[in-house]
């Protein structure tokens, strides 16, 4: 039987999977990702997390008919680089070739954020559903559109990028990781929410942030939650933009599904009702009908899963 490994690099875990050919997570195995030694030291620790997850499950090497993974990052797929990640700290890195080398097999490379949408229209949130488009909200905002059950990739593999849509005015508009100025990213990442909560506590407004030291996105939703009303402007600055981008998004594509995941979804219903909110105030009548928005469903095996999908859905 076939099985199919899929890798997703983060920023501080690589974390490796193996699946059959329904998308069911059969074993996986995790490790440091060590990005502060490098790409070379990250692609070798890739290909031995890989051989450790072959090794210790019940199948062999051969019947490893694909490998893929995915990467934080602006990628060019056809040539197999990655071109641009500013959370890992590389730049023009070819990593299907090494990998390829290392590994001996055909390996795919996508945006993590593409691959995590494809596991999640594979066997998650948006089973069953041909047109769906998703958002991780984590250091970065993630996007990955998927149309008829296949990643979009576009002319090089950027298609997708939406935490890069420019939605701020530019008069509020931050410089972005990514070189240009009120990407999405600024203001709907944990980055971008820590950051605001942190600026808010140093122009001395009365919230109660300025009481925590070490500021995480979760502590801004859950001070939002409790009635901080520095905290709810904020996370609801970081829904409504996310809402104006998807109504963007629905006028241009028009997707079924609209899939929420990655650390700050997790902030829940609380989040969801305001991003619907937005979503529907910003949305012509007949781009919307029919259309939902929801949680992701695979959690953090979304990347592993979509990874390993990309030897079958492509
Ligand atoms: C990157 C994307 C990535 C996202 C989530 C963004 O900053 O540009 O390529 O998918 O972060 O990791
Ligand atoms: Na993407
Ligand atoms: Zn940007």
């Amino acid at each position: 039987k076939n099985v199919y490994v899929g890798v997703d690099l983060g920023g501080t875990t690589i974390k490796v999977g193996l699946c059959d050919e329904f998308g069911r997570l059969l074993h996986t195995y995790e490790g440091p990702t060590g990005t502060e030694h490098g790409s070379d030291v990250v692609l070798e620790n890739i290909a031995q997390y890989t051989r450790k997850l072959v090794a210790d499950s019940s199948h062999e090497w051969e019947q490893v008919a694909g490998i893929g993974a995915g990467i934080a990052g602006f990628m060019d797929i056809p040539e197999g680089f990655i071109k641009l990640s500013p959370n890992l700290g590389w730049r023009n890195v070819p990593v299907k070739k090494i990998l390829e080398e290392k590994l001996g097999k055909t390996v795919k490379i996508d945006n993590d954020a593409n691959v995590a949408a494809l596991g999640e229209a594979w066997s998650g949130a948006g089973a069953g559903i041909p047109n769906v488009v998703c958002y991780t909200l984590g250091t970065g905002v993630g996007g990955g559109i998927i149309i008829n059950g296949k990643i979009y990739q576009g002319f090089k593999g950027m298609a997708g990028e939406l935490g890069h849509i420019t939605v701020v005015p530019d008069l509020e508009a931050v410089r972005c990781g990514c070189g240009m100025k009120g990407c999405l990213e600024t203001v709907s990442s944990a980055t971008g929410i820590i950051r605001m909560g942190k600026e808010a506590v140093e122009r001395g407004e009365h919230t109660s942030l300025a009481l925590l030291s070490d500021l995480t996105a979760k502590d801004v939703c859950d001070a939002a939650k409790s009635g901080d009303e520095v905290s709810l402007r904020i996370v609801n600055r970081a829904a409504l933009y996310l809402g104006k981008s998807m109504a963007a998004v629905s006028v241009i594509l028009n997707p079924q599904r609209f899939i929420i995941g990655g650390g700050v979804s997790k902030a829940g219903e609380f989040l969801f009702t305001a991003i619907r909110k937005y979503y529907q105030e910003f949305t012509q009548e007949s781009a919307k009908e029919g259309v939902d928005i929801v949680a992701a469903s695979l959690g953090n095996d979304a990347g592993i899963v979509g990874a390993a999908g990309l030897n079958l859905h492509s």
